[in-house]
């Protein structure tokens, strides 16, 4: 929350209110005296939830001037809550909602909190977050500028619930160039953020009579929350070195499987080509669909770059992308490429959901791209986290003897596979105490009970400078509890 004026000073100098509103009605015929009856009802209005904790209020001379009462009656009403708790005001940002407990929980299922509630910590490595303090917010800024200056009636209106013509072509384009992806602008559809594309293919998969989806195993927690709560059930199926375990896969029985093969999270594995060769196989076999979860394709080392899976087989894979990593989740931005006659269920389902992502922000991606911001944010983010993730390399090295990492030199996360005999939960714990969050391979896993521990470390938000003293630390819980 941040704090505003009540009054704004126009250029002139002169002092403007800004003119809230707030729906109120008074009973003229009631022997209520008006001042009671603003205070009852705004009470009920702050108890039943309709005005949220934190809301501002139009100032009392506002208020008497809309409800042509006089300034006292209104003063009295505010008065009396603020003595109850309810209203709060502090100089220069007026009278807001107090802020109470009991607000529901909101966070992402992409973002699932923790089991244990975090302390204030020092170094925060755990995974769900981007590197967004980099945004590039003036490049963006003059993109968004240039978009709405610019804006006519066809622009400001409707588009269509896939997304905007323009902002599908320049997609469809880009991802060509970057990934070798094989589609057309009218078989791609922008969503809000992945997680809404994958909820729209999970229902359509449910339509077509499928039950279940298979998903890697370690994988993303918030992601198989959100298939079950779909309706389909999670299969999950192993990962190794080589990535998923195609040949687990063809004995599950499944016909659909969501995996993350250019960067598997959260191991970093990247699913080799004989085993793209396999997957695609089975799924011309079995009538089935790979979703594939190209998330942080942004952050691929050159050494570990192979063009989407999608390329192989655009007719079995649907092709899924993010704003999420490359730039900011605050976007809700992400976009589907999927086989033509899947892409019309797709449609046609969302068409039943909502009437598609803000116009204006597509334009700006679009606008964004077109321009060359996008690859060049990306190439300094690319350079920034390679170099974070040999930092944490040497770092591990050095100070957890007996870990190694996994996976290429790509992504926002280290997985570090621990000696079989670390306690994983112990050295969470004494990572905490030393103002270390993170989170163990466990908190990752399905049902694979084979693993051996691991520490999952997220530098996105720590810098190289940040790393050595977190890692510091880290190394000195990881002494404490026996490694
Ligand atoms: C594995 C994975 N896929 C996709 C996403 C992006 O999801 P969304 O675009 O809904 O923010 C994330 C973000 O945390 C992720 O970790």
């Amino acid at each position: 929350m941040w704090d505003r004026p009540s009054h704004t000073t126009s250029a002139s100098g002169e002092e403007t209110t800004l003119s809230l509103q707030l729906a109120l009605t008074l009973d003229r015929e009631s022997r209520l005296p008006l001042a009671v009856q603003i205070r009852n009802s705004l009470r009920k209005l702050i108890e039943d939830g309709t005005l949220w904790p934190g809301t501002r209020i139009p100032s009392s001379r506002q208020l008497a001037l809309d409800m042509g009462v006089s300034r006292s009656v209104v003063v009295e009403a505010y008065e009396q809550l603020s003595a109850e708790g309810y209203l709060q005001t502090r100089h220069g940002s007026g009278t807001t909602v107090s802020e109470r407990a009991g607000a529901p929980d909101t966070t992402s299922r992409l973002v699932p909190p923790d089991p244990e509630t975090a302390p204030e910590a020092m170094w925060d490595l755990r995974t769900g977050t981007s590197n967004v303090m980099d945004f590039p917010r003036q490049e963006w800024i003059r993109s968004m500028a240039a978009v709405v200056a610019d804006a006519g009636h066809l622009e400001l209106g409707y588009s269509p619930p896939a997304g905007v013509p323009l902002t599908r072509r320049v997609l469809t384009g880009y991802l060509g160039r970057v990934r070798g992806v094989r589609s057309r602008p009218e078989d791609l559809m922008v969503t809000a953020g992945f997680a809404q594309g994958l909820a729209l293919i999970c229902r359509v998969l449910l339509d077509r009579g499928h039950t279940t989806l298979a998903v890697e195993d370690p994988g993303h927690p918030g992601e198989r929350e959100f298939v079950t709560s779909s309706g389909l059930r999670v299969v999950g199926i192993p990962v190794d070195e080589d990535g998923l375990r195609v040949d687990l896969l063809e004995r599950s029985g499944v016909r659909a499987v969501l995996l993350t093969p250019g960067n598997q999270f959260p191991t970093g594995v990247r699913l080799c080509v004989p085993r793209r060769e396999r997957l695609i196989a089975w799924a011309r076999e079995v009538g089935g669909y790979i979703i594939e979860d190209d998330f942080d394709s942004a952050f691929l080392h050159r050494s570990d770059r192979l063009p989407a899976l999608q390329s192989l087989a655009p007719d079995r894979v649907v092709y899924a992308g993010s704003a999420s990593k490359t730039l900011a989740p605050a976007l809700r931005l992400g976009w589907l490429a999927a086989p033509s006659e899947l892409m019309a269920s797709v449609e046609y389902v969302r068409a039943g959901w909502d009437i598609g992502c803000s116009g204006l922000e597509q334009l700006t991606f679009a606008r964004f791209i077109d321009t060359g911001a996008l690859d060049r944010y990306q190439r300094q983010l690319r350079t920034e986290l390679h170099r974070r993730r040999q930092t944490v390399r040497r770092q591990v090295e050095a100070c957890l003897p007996g870990a190694r990492l996994t996976g290429g030199e790509s992504g926002l996360q280290a997985y570090v596979q621990l000696p079989p005999h670390m306690a994983e939960t112990a050295l969470l714990r004494a990572a905490r105490r030393r103002s270390v969050l993170t989170r163990g391979g466990a908190f990752y896993t399905l049902s694979d009970t084979t693993r051996p521990p691991a520490l999952v470390l997220s530098y996105a938000t720590v810098t190289c400078s940040g790393l050595g003293p977190s890692m510091a630390a880290l190394g000195a819980a990881y002494r404490e509890v026996g490694g």
